[in-house]
């Protein structure tokens, strides 16, 4: 589905993967290793300084952008969300392509289980757990293959966090998405993820299964990032 090769952008150095339809991958490494930079360079939040990057067998650049961010959705750590009720919210992205006619709101809001009543309300008067399920749902409504999550959960409780990962793991397998997901919970990553990257010094260090990566990790900076 993607395939970089010999990708740089400060400050990852010639970074080379591809990835799977359907896998299911945790990105983790230290902070500041480039993790986030990793994922906006799928979206074109970023691009290459060197190397390419192929989206569908194609340079992404080939894509438009709009329809790319469609079928690539992005959810951050913290909810990204505009002054308004839940219900504008998530006509936002099918309304740039004349298609929220298509889309049921409620089944939307099932989606991250949050009830139909919460079309009317205000975003900013929801709770960090339900704006987080918002954000999802307002991605959703894009119809996305693929979902990157940045950290998705590490702002929320561990309550919250567990909820958020149940929403996770159904909508993944029911709408067959793939996903890239950056964890610094190895809890959510066993649960979540079927494939691991590793990420530290600006290169890609390791890429393998998951849970082998976690029990039996190859390289020595992988066992130091596991035993912190
Ligand atoms: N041109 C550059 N040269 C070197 N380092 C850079 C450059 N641009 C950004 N950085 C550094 O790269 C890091 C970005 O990492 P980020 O992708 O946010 O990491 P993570 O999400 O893994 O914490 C930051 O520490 C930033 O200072
Ligand atoms: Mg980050």
């Amino acid at each position: 589905m993607f395939r970089f090769e010999n990708v740089s952008q400060p400050p990852l150095q010639h970074v080379s993967f591809t990835i799977e339809e359907r896998d299911k991958v945790i990105l983790f490494g230290p902070s500041g290793a480039g993790k986030s930079t990793l994922l906006y360079l799928f979206n074109r939040l970023r691009d290459p300084e060197e190397g390419s990057i192929y989206f569908q067998g194609d340079p992404i650049e080939d894509h438009p952008i709009s329809s790319l961010r469609k079928k690539v959705g992005l959810v951050l750590q913290a909810p990204h969300l505009f002054p308004g009720t839940v219900l504008d919210n998530l006509k936002y992205g099918p309304a740039l392509f004349n298609e929220w006619d298509q889309r049921d709101p409620k089944k939307l809001l099932e989606y991250v289980q949050l009830p139909s009543s919460f079309l009317e309300r205000e975003v900013d008067q929801l709770s960090g757990g339900e704006q987080q399920r918002v954000s999802l749902a307002r991605t959703l409504a894009n119809e996305p293959d693929m979902l990157l999550l940045d950290e998705p959960t590490s702002a929320l409780d561990n309550r919250t966090a567990e909820d958020i990962e149940d929403v996770l793991e159904s909508l993944i397998e029911e709408q067959q998405l793939t996903m890239l997901m950056v964890t610094h919970n190895m809890r959510q990553a066993r649960r979540l993820g079927n494939r691991g990257l590793f990420i530290s010094d600006g290169a890609l260090q390791e890429d393998g299964r998951i849970p082998d990566m976690l029990d039996a990790p190859s390289t020595e900076a992988l066992s130091q990032f596991l035993e912190q």
